[in-house]
């Protein structure tokens, strides 16, 4: 078997990075070995997302471009996988303006790749793309390899896919419908990592407080992560994303009662005005919001809190935006995460009479960012003196001789310190506040 060189780039959420950690342990167990620049690749593999039109549009401008690369090496095997590829006009597009692309695979079918790609080897000069798209996921597939790209620190999927139909999100039509993972392979998957060396673990999943829905009649999230926290060795546990109209009151006294479940909670508010909300599908008022908010602030006081906002949602008045302006102000957001507003076809917000102009898009974006990140600031400036334990992860490429990495609230904390350090736990103490970062010194 020929031995090849892989170079993948991945766009979009968590979830699409850990499907790549899977091709990569997929193309390693092949006897193919990873590159980190596309021109020492023989095979190329896009993992896509469409959750924007703009990560849209740079996929194809960017799979438009490898023309050129196969020119100039005309064995290079291209592949398109990911979100993008569950949509039927992509697949379109590709097969009649990008058709030198060897194979196309969906997000329901990533343990076919093995099989996938010795056809497409086999079959190296066919003229048109290999294409196997699924509509639907058959079941949850287990012991998919992958290679991490941290040994210190892992993702473990507990969940796939959504059943929310956010009416702005195109996530339930290429992720499909909510499939939990056994809590038995789950624990045993975070065991197994435990005991290669890892410290902290993300939970994955779209809407991980539906977690055992599907599967069982009482064990839910909170049991799952009581379980998990118990796991000798574990140092650390982060999960991403909540979904407010499941965040239940169980879920922060376990939180609270934890030891390694770090005190840092995602939860995407969207919009602050009842009005929108109720247009998004979101099941909550922004009174529930901020209750909710309140209870995780007066029961885990370390908390630090970051969200996901949509500015400019069809038929958003100036007064929606102002409501969702005083949200943020009230909640006092560590971390935001604002997007424009983007129309994906086959979603049921993109059908209404009222888009947004993208002048006033634009300008309410301003207005929002210069607003949380002076909330931000001060949240940082909180910090300053404290003592933090923070998980290093790199060596800081700003500041020479210096380190970074996360607190348990999430913050990234830069200090002097060296490279023997990265993959450790170590105790800073905060000194000066940035606004997205916090510079600190070993104590
Ligand atoms: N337009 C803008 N933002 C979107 N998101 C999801 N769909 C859209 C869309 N159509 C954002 C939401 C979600 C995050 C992952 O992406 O805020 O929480
Ligand atoms: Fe999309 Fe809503 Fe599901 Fe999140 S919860 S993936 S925003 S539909």
């Amino acid at each position: 078997m020929q031995q090849l060189k892989y170079y993948i780039r991945t766009w979009g959420c968590q979830m699409n990075e850990h499907d790549s950690e899977r091709y990569s342990g997929m193309f390693n167990q092949m006897g193919h070995s990873q590159v980190n620049k596309i021109k020492d690749a023989d095979i190329v593999l896009f993992n896509t997302c469409c959750v924007r039109e703009n990560a849209e549009r740079k996929v194809l401008g960017n799979i438009g471009r490898l023309k050129h690369f196969r020119k100039q090496k005309p064995n290079l095997i291209i592949i398109v996988a990911g979100c993008m590829m569950q949509q039927p006009h992509v697949i379109n597009i590709i097969e009649k303006d990008l058709s030198f692309v060897n194979l196309i695979l969906g997000t329901y079918n990533i343990h076919r790749f093995p099989q996938l790609l010795e056809k497409v080897l086999a079959e190296k000069h066919s003229k048109r793309p290999l294409v196997e798209v699924w509509d639907q996921a058959k079941s949850v597939v287990e012991g998919i390899p992958s290679i991490r790209k941290f040994k210190f620190k892992a993702f473990v999927n507990i969940m796939y896919g959504c059943n929310n139909f956010c009416s702005y999100c195109i996530v339930p039509y290429t992720r499909g419908r909510e499939r939990s993972r056994s809590k038995e392979a789950i624990l045993k998957e975070i065991s197994t990592l435990v005991n290669e060396g890892v410290l902290e673990i993300t939970l994955l999943g779209q809407n991980v407080n539906s977690y055992g829905k599907d599967l069982y009649k009482e064990y839910d999230f909170s049991d799952l992560l009581g379980e998990i926290d118990k796991i000798d060795g574990i140092k650390r546990i982060r999960f991403m994303t909540s979904h407010p109209k499941d965040a239940t009151e169980k879920l922060i006294d376990t939180i609270a009662a934890s030891n390694n479940i770090c005190e840092n909670f995602h939860l995407p508010v969207q919009s602050g005005s009842n009005r929108i909300l109720k247009k998004m599908n979101r099941h909550y008022t922004r009174e529930q919001y901020l209750k909710f908010a309140a209870k995780l602030y007066s029961k885990i006081p370390d908390i630090t809190l970051s969200t996901d906002i949509i500015i400019g949602f069809p038929d958003e008045t100036d007064s929606d935006f102002y409501e969702t302006l005083s949200l943020a102000k009230e909640v006092s957001f560590d971390n935001a995460y604002v997007f424009l507003y983007s129309k994906r076809s086959g979603t049921k917000a993109a059908e209404s009479q009222s888009q947004i102009p993208e002048n006033v898009k634009h300008e309410r974006f301003d207005k929002i960012i210069s607003e949380l990140n002076a909330i931000a600031y001060r949240k940082n400036f909180d910090k300053v003196g404290n003592i933090e334990t923070v998980l290093v992860d790199g060596i800081s490429e700003k500041h020479p001789g210096s380190i970074h990495g996360r607190t348990r609230g999430n913050k990234i904390v830069t200090f002097k310190g060296d490279s023997s350090m990265i993959g450790t736990i170590v105790t800073v103490r905060i000194l000066e506040a940035k606004r997205a970062t916090l510079i600190g010194a070993l104590c």
